[in-house]
């Protein structure tokens, strides 16, 4: 068994974080790093997130979270920020692209033109691709943490416009997700059942 399917198989959502335990700024940046290589919609990277470490941060937002303990506990909790025009980056982010002539200009031209035309004047598509961003990148997080021995829990149980509000976000930005990751306490689940593979894969 590979490793990457052994990560997959492993990980599962904690709710009992040691309270001792710390992540130190490296290893934080180091989970986000890899999530930074998730793909996203014309590579938007219509994503951010903000690393709660802090005990005053903690309290305050275990409080947004309706008390979730393991925002208190666990060594950081990252909140995911959608973002809303992240279409509107495109010109920048892709121009090493233009410049390295791996693209040409119409290419170039047309790739922003292409993310324009699905996402200007379609809030439903900027709001459902902001969410499909950070839902994957707090996958690749949610794996990459299993793979260095620690665990994750990943939350939708939040007050958005309180998470809204405390992180000071803009009208082009909105919380997804909130994360806990860090050490493991006792006394976590086991693995929870899943359907069966022909309640979920059909083939035409
Ligand atoms: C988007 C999302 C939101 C979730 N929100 C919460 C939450 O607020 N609190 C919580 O304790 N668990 C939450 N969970 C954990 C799920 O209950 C858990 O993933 C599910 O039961 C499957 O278990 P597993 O992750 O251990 O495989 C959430 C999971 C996901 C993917």
């Amino acid at each position: 068994m590979s490793n990457t399917v052994d990560i997959i198989k492993q990980r599962t959502s904690a709710n009992n974080f040691d309270p001792t335990s710390v992540l130190s700024t490296e290893e934080i940046e180091a989970l986000v790093q890899l999530a930074i290589e998730t793909p996203t919609s014309f590579n938007m990277q219509n994503w951010r997130v903000v690393a709660i470490t802090s005990p005053a941060a903690k309290e305050e937002f275990k409080a947004l979270a309706y008390g979730q303990p393991k925002v208190k506990d666990a060594a950081v909790t990252f909140a995911f920020i959608g973002k809303l025009n992240g279409y509107q980056d495109l010109p920048t982010l892709i121009k090493p692209l233009l410049d390295a002539k791996a693209i040409d200009q119409a290419a170039y031209d047309g790739w922003i033109g292409m993310a324009k035309g699905m996402y200007e004047g379609h809030p439903q598509n900027q709001r459902d691709e902001a969410i499909r961003s950070s839902a994957f990148a707090a996958m690749t997080l949610m794996y990459a943490a299993q793979d260095k021995g620690l665990v994750s829990g990943p939350m939708i149980g939040f007050d958005a416009t309180g998470v809204a509000q405390a992180l000071g976000l803009g009208e082009n930005e909105f919380p997804v997700l909130l994360l806990a990751v860090g050490k493991p306490a006792p006394g976590n689940w086991p693995r929870k059942p899943r359907k069966n593979l022909s309640e979920v894969l059909s083939i035409k």
